[in-house]
């Protein structure tokens, strides 16, 4: 029996992914490609709404692909692919254009604030179209499940009242997807400012463990993560935010329940032994992780083979799909 489709994504805009997209994400991934025919796409036509440098775009596209994989991404079990190399999804993208409402896009949060800090003149169509483009991504593929984070929810909502519009207006073609948004324990927090997520465009960098650091680098951001000082390790997201998100890493890495680590760590001072230990498991898994990355893009061949492999795969699924909207509107 086949499989339900699964489809997400990352942009290729940074050269390393931080621990929090590997927690939040990756591992989820990882984990639902048993149950999914998984589609794991490099966005890169998104990215470009940022205009990033050419060359600076080839080489996060390669970097992201080999983040998927070094992670646990099986190209064998999933398809692995770059979402430009894919042409459908532009083309979909411009019949769904057709049947947004431009209010319905200007009211997007994320539009609203990237423009509002941009401005007018700062601001391209392609950032005003980017919820489109994300609901052809999604469509394309008769998607049933999506993970994405909270800040996408709005965007997921788009796709999937445009494919209700969609086959209420020329016949049933797309399947409606379903978001699953990972729970709240999943967030990693940065450790400079523990109560702001980790994330790529935060203003602080240094609560960011990068994965493709040295691990030296990380070792150093570990220990001198902010946390209290009333020295005693409880799991209290609002009044010990540090603490708590050092539990929270540890037990996603370790795989120890919260409740155990709080009675490992119990006691006076024993924050730096905590401290010590969340740093030697984000070492343990970022290490190999990096090694894999660096393995990769040493051998740009095997890279190149897998993503052509992937794109032929997913124009199996997506020209099909594209077909048959172009034949519903009458093209
Ligand atoms: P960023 O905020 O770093 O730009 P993205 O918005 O590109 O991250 O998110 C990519 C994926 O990583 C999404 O699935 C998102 O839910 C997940 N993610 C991002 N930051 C975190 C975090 N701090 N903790 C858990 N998951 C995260
Ligand atoms: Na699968």
């Amino acid at each position: 029996m086949s499989q339900p489709r699964l489809f997400s994504g990352m942009q290729p805009t940074h050269d390393s992914l931080h621990l929090g997209n590997y927690l939040g994400a990756q591992v989820n991934w990882v984990r639902m490609q048993d149950e999914f025919d998984a589609f794991f796409c490099v966005v890169d036509q998104h990215a470009l709404t940022v205009a990033p440098d050419p060359a600076e775009l080839r080489r996060r596209t390669r970097v992201t692909a080999a983040q998927y994989l070094a992670g646990g991404v099986d190209p064998e079990r999933s398809t692995v692919f770059v979402q430009s190399h894919v042409p459908e999804h532009a083309q979909l993208a411009w019949i769904l254009d057709c049947i947004t409402g431009f209010g319905e896009a200007a009211r997007m949060t994320q539009f609203k604030d990237k423009s509002g800090k941009r401005g007018q003149e700062g601001t391209n169509v392609g950032l005003f179209a980017y919820p489109m483009l994300m609901a052809a991504d999604i469509l394309l593929y008769d998607t049933a499940a999506v993970p994405v984070g909270d800040d996408q929810r709005q965007h997921l909502e788009l796709a999937r009242n445009l494919a209700q519009r969609f086959n209420a207006r020329y016949g049933d073609t797309f399947v409606v997807p379903e978001a699953h948004i990972p729970s709240e324990t999943a967030r990693i927090m940065s450790l400079a400012e523990p109560t702001a997520k980790m994330s790529k465009s935060a203003d602080n960098q240094a609560g960011n463990l990068m994965m493709l650091d040295e691990p030296k680098v990380n070792t150093k951001k570990v220990k001198s993560a902010v946390t209290d000082t009333d020295n005693a390790v409880r799991f209290d997201p609002d009044a010990k935010p540090g603490i708590a998100n050092l539990l929270r890493i540890h037990a996603a890495l370790s795989g120890d329940s919260i409740d155990t680590l709080v009675e490992r760590y119990a006691g006076e001072n024993r924050y730096g032994a905590l401290k010590t230990d969340v740093a030697e498991l984000v070492v343990a898994v970022q290490q190999p992780f990096k090694q894999r990355v660096d393995e990769l893009l040493a051998d740009p061949g095997e890279l190149d083979a897998i993503l052509a492999r992937g794109a032929d795969r997913a124009r199996e699924v997506a020209a099909p799909t594209l077909a048959k909207a172009y034949d519903a509107v009458g093209f």
